[in-house]
């Protein structure tokens, strides 16, 4: 790995590490919680906080690269030749607002519209997830790799709570109920990020979803593909992170989970 990456990488686990505590001690303590769009989508002072000081360090540290929140969007400065950072505060709000210990802070940093490096802290669990590319997966510095599970019925599944695109309302009920019954167990844990990271270790076998956004994705997915798993969009040819649909899962699952989602 050379130096500049190392160097990224480093300075992200730091950042992911502190900010992730700093949330994690204002659980129980919000000053306030608001919704963005119709009743769902919700955002705490500790989202927006989070993101603020996360910003503020990258650019502090390397003010050379561009850098995008979901809370607060783009930098002024910036530059689509530049290294981007894109950045969850928190991915599990919704779990976050009720006092529900399973969130993270995720941070990607991407080149050329692709992950060079994903970072995943979740402050509850004190796991750091860490994947450069080409450079494996590893959870608390121990190397991680995806499930060899090749049969639904011994698989467990994970899906969100996709509630923003009412067109795909129907999509997602019909997807659930056509796994229920074909597998040992459907979840919907409420953080698409460690979802991912979940994937990646090989707690879960498989996780789909549609309509997120790069900052829900573009961690995870370097995650599960660095840990020797698969990566694709279930609406058009090539997963990228702009994708408006995610399949997770092992080389070995990806054709029975195919199956039953185009069924
Ligand atoms: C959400 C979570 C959730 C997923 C939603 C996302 P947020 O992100 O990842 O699991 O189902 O689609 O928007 O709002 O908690 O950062
Ligand atoms: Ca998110
Ligand atoms: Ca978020």
């Amino acid at each position: 790995m050379d130096k500049e990456t190392l160097l990224r990488l480093e300075f992200a686990k730091g950042l992911a590490r502190d900010l992730g505590r700093f949330a994690k001690s204002k659980i129980n303590s919000l000053s306030w919680i608001k919704t963005k769009s119709g009743f769902y989508d919700v955002v705490t002072n500790v989202d927006v906080e989070v993101e603020k000081r996360l910003k503020s360090a990258v650019l502090k540290a390397f003010p050379q690269d561009s850098i995008l929140g979901e809370e607060t969007g783009t930098n002024e400065a910036a530059n689509s030749d530049a290294l981007l950072w894109i950045v969850d505060p928190i991915d599990g709000t919704t779990n976050f607002s009720k006092g529900v210990p399973h969130s993270c802070v995720s941070i990607a940093i991407v080149e050329n519209g692709k992950s060079k490096i994903g970072v995943v802290y979740d402050p509850f669990m004190d796991e750091m997830f860490e994947a450069v590319k080409s450079n494996g997966a590893l959870l608390n510095g121990e190397e991680i790799h995806v499930s060899k599970s090749s049969e639904l019925e011994k698989s467990v599944l994970n899906t969100g709570y996709q509630y923003s695109a009412v067109s795909m309302r129907k999509k997602v009920l019909s997807d659930y109920k056509a796994f229920f019954g074909k597998v040992r167990a459907l979840r919907i844990f409420g953080s698409a990020v460690l979802d991912l990271c979940y994937v990646a270790c090989g707690r879960i076998d498989g996780f789909w979803e549609y309509e997120l956004k790069p900052w829900d994705m573009a961690a995870g997915a370097l995650l599960v593909k660095e840990a020797g798993g698969v990566v694709v969009d279930l609406l058009s040819e090539e997963f990228s992170i702009h994708s408006k649909s995610i399949l997770a899962t092992s080389s070995t699952l990806l054709p029975e989970m195919v199956k039953v989602l185009k069924s």
